[in-house]
């Protein structure tokens, strides 16, 4: 009988005894370390409460908010700093007409946190007027691009942006380029023709 068992075994010598014996280890070593994960969970995350003091760069200059860490761009521009070109329109972003440049790059102050934009360039449709005012923004008034000018503020940045990627843009160009801004009054063609007057120079 003894004979029969010792010829019955793995010959791996990896018996059933050690495998249960090897898995209860296993299962209690994930145990412990779930009970780990558990305690660092308990502790919660780093999260910044009540308002916090940020320092950002819009249109050249260094300014310091005072704000909850919630804040969308939007509103720190508008609510903080009276700089009110960009419009409260979708407050998801999808009419464009909050659209501001962050380090060159066209995005929606809607949907922003103001607490992300720390130590990058901010600039608003405000940076674009002025004495001097930009091309685009001169090109706008020329060709009529606008009926009640929601849109028109983050269509003129959306422009500036676009043109800057695209100095020679055709005209197919320009339309899928712009088309994460929306005019409800239907200005598109005044718009385009605006943007091209810009790449043919005037
Ligand atoms: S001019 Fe009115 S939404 Fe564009």
């Amino acid at each position: 009988m003894t004979d029969s068992k010792q010829k019955s075994a793995p010959k791996s010598g990896f018996s059933r005894r050690a495998f249960l014996r090897g898995s209860g280890a296993v299962a209690a070593a994930t145990a412990l370390q779930t009970q780990a994960a558990v305690a660092v969970d308990d502790q919660g995350p780093n999260v910044v409460r009540g308002e916090t003091s940020l320092t950002l760069n819009v249109n050249g200059q260094d300014v310091n908010v005072s704000c909850e860490p919630r804040t969308t761009l939007l509103d720190v521009l508008r609510y903080h700093l009276d700089l009110t070109g960009a419009k409260p329109v979708s407050l998801d972003g999808s009419s464009g007409a909050s659209t501001v440049l962050i380090d060159g790059k066209p995005v929606m102050a809607s949907t922003t946190l103001a607490m992300t934009a720390v130590g990058k360039e901010i600039k608003t449709v405000e940076s674009l007027g002025g004495e001097q005012p930009d091309e685009v923004v001169k090109a706008f008034v020329e060709h009529d691009a606008q009926q009640c000018g929601f849109c028109t503020p983050g269509f003129v940045v959306a422009v500036r942006a676009f043109l800057d990627k695209n100095p020679d843009a055709t005209e197919a160009e320009v339309r899928a380029g712009l088309n994460g801004n929306i005019c409800r009054c239907g200005t598109y063609a005044n718009i385009v023709e605006a943007a091209l007057a810009v790449v043919k120079g005037g």
